[in-house]
């Protein structure tokens, strides 16, 4: 089974759906998603997509904040072209017809989030990310040059080494002809043959066993560009979002935005005890690093399972409109946010590292691009600014467009690459053998790879993780392949990626925080002598 297309592009969220709106009028578009079109990260996004439109903000002061959240570890370059794109690409989603609240006087309704220094987050109520899922995959539906094929789980890229030719990834010259795809509703594999490719795969949450991350986030674009050879940086960045809600049989973690904080709720212990003052100036609304660490802390010296946000305090009506599915949310399991705390844990939530891209969403490989959570653009640095990464993904999937356009024509099809090759494999009859790796992996990357690591921790992950590598490569190599066993080898191929940049990196930077290596002050103090 075969397939031929100008612009191939796996994932629809807003990586994938704006770059194929902006390359359709200039070629055949198929987009590959592994579930329905809708189910992706992007449509869980609650706070909303940050970028400067109003005095008093300036793109200096959102570079600033960019810069401080990332701990300085970010390009320069790249969080200026963003932040100066910023404007221009709110305006087109809001073309597109993607919805943003007013305030009475006609103004778009700017909220906060942590660290930034003004008002600048556009917002749909609570709904941000499904306002704007639902406006790109409706001017998707209407143009004729795009197919989207849905249930289709790509499983690797296609190089040269499908050719018989080895490269290395010091190589300049590594090509992508598109990739395998298994289509889930019917048996078989589909080589699907491209000009140009694009990842947009999304995060890696499920990788660890508490998540904001649908079950989509798997980590399979970064997994696939690494077997590929591609170059993948800055993988210990994951960040926590400091406040899920707490309710362990949930899965994924219900977001409590950050924007409830922006609106006054403040964090509290379950006694009622405010905290983050002992932690930084900005209180409640720090960086996220910060935050997570702090009630991380917390939790330790308590020995309590949860923190609480208190949003009591806030104008009843007000909480309910602007906040209506968090609202709703916690009354269905008994809990009144006008009335009762919020019982809140930090959640797996972002990975700020990928694939290494350039300023027009260039990987190391020819041919390949990457947009999105998968890609690592250099713009979060150590630790990603709330809202910046819808933004990102608009910036990087509008750059892209840009160079795939001027390029695709003079890419020819590689026709000589085979059908995959199946023989040899059989069904596994075993799920407990995918189940129970899974759920190990889960736990040593919770357990030694999460907010607050050392050396000896990342080092038991990485000997525990080695032996689910061997057996699930074993299990993968003999198997004919599904859903399951694919995840899981790239959920693996992750997880060693941020363990061994996470071993490899001698300091505590942004999200990367190790007990080895100390960061005395902190916003002028000590924040982590306890830290456990
Ligand atoms: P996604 O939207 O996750 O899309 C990934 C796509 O890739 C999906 O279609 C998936 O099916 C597909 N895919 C993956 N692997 C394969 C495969 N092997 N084969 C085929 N298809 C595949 N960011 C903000 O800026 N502001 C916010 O307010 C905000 N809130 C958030 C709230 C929550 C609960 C979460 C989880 C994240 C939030 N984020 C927020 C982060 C942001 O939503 C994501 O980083 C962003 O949406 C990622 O977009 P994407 O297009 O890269 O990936
Ligand atoms: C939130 O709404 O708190 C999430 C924002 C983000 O992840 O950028």
């Amino acid at each position: 089974m075969r397939k031929e297309t100008d612009f191939l592009i796996i994932g629809s969220g807003i990586a994938g759906l704006i770059y194929a709106l902006k390359v359709a009028d200039h070629g055949k578009v198929c987009i590959l998603t592994k579930s329905r079109a809708e189910e992706t990260a992007t449509k869980y996004a609650q706070g909303g997509i940050a970028a400067v439109m109003y005095t008093p903000d300036t793109y200096e002061k959102h570079i600033v904040d960019t810069i401080i959240a990332g701990d300085g570890l970010n390009n320069k370059d790249i969080v200026e072209i963003t932040i100066k794109e910023s404007t221009a690409r709110i305006r087109e989603l809001i073309d597109w017809g993607a919805q943003f609240d007013k305030n009475d006087s006609g103004d778009y309704d700017l909220a906060r989030e942590g660290g930034h220094s003004e008002r600048r987050v556009f917002h749909h109520k609570d709904s941000t990310g499904l306002e704007i899922e639902r406006a790109l995959l409706s001017k998707i539906e209407d143009h004729p040059n795009i197919e989207v094929l849905e249930n289709h789980f790509a499983i690797d890229l296609i190089t040269q080494h499908h050719l018989g030719i080895e490269k290395t990834r010091k190589d300049k010259d590594i090509r992508c002809y598109g990739v395998y795809s298994m289509d889930l509703k019917k048996p078989g594999i589909w080589t699907i043959l491209a000009r140009t490719t694009m990842l947009a795969t999304g995060g890696t949450g499920n990788i660890y066993s508490n998540t904001t991350n649908p079950s989509v986030a798997t980590g399979d674009g970064i997994a696939m560009a690494y077997r590929a050879k591609a170059i993948v940086e800055n993988m210990e960045f994951i960040q926590f979002h400091p406040t899920a809600l707490y309710h362990p049989t949930e899965k994924p973690s219900f977001l409590i935005t950050e924007a409830l904080r922006g609106y006054g709720a403040v964090l509290k212990t379950i006694k009622g005890q405010e905290f983050m003052k002992k932690y930084a100036k900005q209180g409640s609304l720090a960086p996220r690093d910060i935050v997570a660490r702090a009630i991380d802390n917390e939790m330790k010296l308590s020995g309590d399972d949860y923190v609480c946000l208190d949003a009591r305090h806030i104008n009843q009506n007000e909480l309910i409109k602007n906040f209506p599915r968090i609202y709703a949310k916690c009354l269905s399991i008994n809990i009144d946010i006008t009335r009762d705390m919020i019982p809140v844990v930090p959640s797996a939530h972002y990975i700020c590292g990928g694939i290494k891209v350039d300023e027009y969403a260039r990987s190391s490989i020819q041919n390949l691009y990457a947009s999105g959570e998968c890609a690592s653009t250099g713009l979060h640095g150590a630790n990603r600014l709330a809202s910046n990464s819808l933004l990102e993904s608009a910036v990087f999937s509008h750059r892209a467009s840009i160079n795939a356009i001027d390029k695709v024509s003079s890419i020819d099809l590689c026709e000589e690459v085979p059908d995959w090759d199946a023989a040899g494999t059989v069904l596994n009859e075993e799920m407990i053998l995918i189940t129970q790796s899974l759920k190990e992996l889960r736990a040593l990357m919770s357990s030694y790879v999460g907010i607050v690591r050392s050396d000896l921790r990342l080092k038991r992950a990485l000997d525990r993780l080695e032996i689910i590598y061997r057996e699930t490569e074993e299990l993968y190599d003999r198997s004919i392949l599904t859903i399951n066993i694919c995840e899981l080898r790239n959920m693996i191929n992750v997880a060693y990626l941020i363990i061994k940049m996470a071993t490899k990196r001698k300091e505590s930077r942004g999200l990367h925080y190790s007990i080895d290596y100390p960061r005395d002050a902190i916003d002028g103090k000590s924040m982590l002598m306890n830290h456990k």
